[in-house]
């Protein structure tokens, strides 16, 4: 069984507080992205994972996780074979792994003829990673406590964007670490964005899109503020970071102007694909 495993970008994300568990506190507003992994599902004699990058063929792969998570959650013992084939850039903000284990899960509740419920599914993929169950989704939703609490956004129109990336990359943790330590405030871009959404005024949609991460990232990676300004002056009506960072991403007025940033942004040395929200 072979399943896509989409990207996500953040349209907003508000870091709201440090929760007693470690975890923060968000309010986000994520869409699934037409740039995806491809995963492969299927039963056999010994379990098997396998990677076309070597480097993330270990046991700490967000597949290996959710096959275990699933097998324990069913008591499901029958050995399977899951093959990865990485298309999303990582580690950058764009929920790669997650939705990676995201189609796992699925893919192996399909395989075994659905032992688990929808809610026991996301359950089981909270238990992975924050962002699981929202990959898991696969529509766009406010996501609210550690990410993992959903409610989906209907009336969202298709965004054409442009994600870009340089060579730098930044671990989740450390940016939720720096983020504590330099005291910033938390910021409200969500509850705007979503009133926008809300009145299908696409002006103030647009004008309401942020990411509170935006000033740690630029100190910790400064391309980051960099391919932003490259992205405006390709046209970009918004130009955001994703997640936790560094990859960014230019929203376009239709799809032949994204493709032609992505290509002027490759131009310019950054790792740049055209996409569009789902
Ligand atoms: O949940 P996940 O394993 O994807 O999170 C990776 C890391 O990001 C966590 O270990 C934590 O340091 C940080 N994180 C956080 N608050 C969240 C989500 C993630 O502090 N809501």
């Amino acid at each position: 069984m072979n399943i896509k495993a989409y990207a996500k970008i953040n349209l907003t994300l508000d870091i709201l507080g440090l929760r007693d568990d470690g975890f923060h506190e968000l309010g986000s507003v994520t869409a699934p992205i037409s740039l995806y992994d491809s995963v492969s599902v299927e039963k056999s004699d010994t379990n098997v994972f396998k990677c076309d990058l070597p480097e993330l063929r270990g046991d700490d792969n967000f597949c290996v996780r959710a096959r275990d998570a699933f097998f324990a959650r069913t008591g499901i013992t029958q050995p399977v074979t899951i093959k990865l084939q990485k298309h999303i850039p990582y580690p950058a903000g764009l929920g790669g792994g997650s939705a990676d284990a995201a189609a796992v899960l699925n893919g192996l509740n399909s395989l075994f003829g659905e032992p688990l419920s929808a809610d026991e599914l996301y359950e089981t993929g909270a238990q992975v990673g924050s962002d699981v169950p929202m990959c898991m989704l696969g529509k766009c939703a406010l996501c609210q406590g550690r990410g993992e609490k959903l409610t989906v956004l209907s009336g969202m129109p298709k965004l054409y964007i442009t994600v870009a990336i340089g060579e730098g990359r930044l671990p989740t943790a450390k940016v939720f670490k720096e983020y504590d330590a330099s005291g910033a405030r938390p910021t409200g871009f969500t509850d705007g964005f979503i009133k926008a959404v809300e009145a299908g005024d696409e002006k103030a949609m647009l004008a309401s899109m942020g990411n509170g991460f935006t000033d740690i990232c630029a100190r910790l990676c400064p391309e980051t503020k960099e391919m932003r300004a490259k992205l405006r002056s390709c046209g970009a009506k918004a130009a955001v970071l994703s997640g936790s960072g560094p990859a960014v991403y230019g929203v376009f007025e239709n799809e032949q102007a994204a493709m032609d940033a992505a290509r002027e942004m490759r131009q310019k040395g950054f790792f740049a694909v055209n996409c569009e929200t789902m």
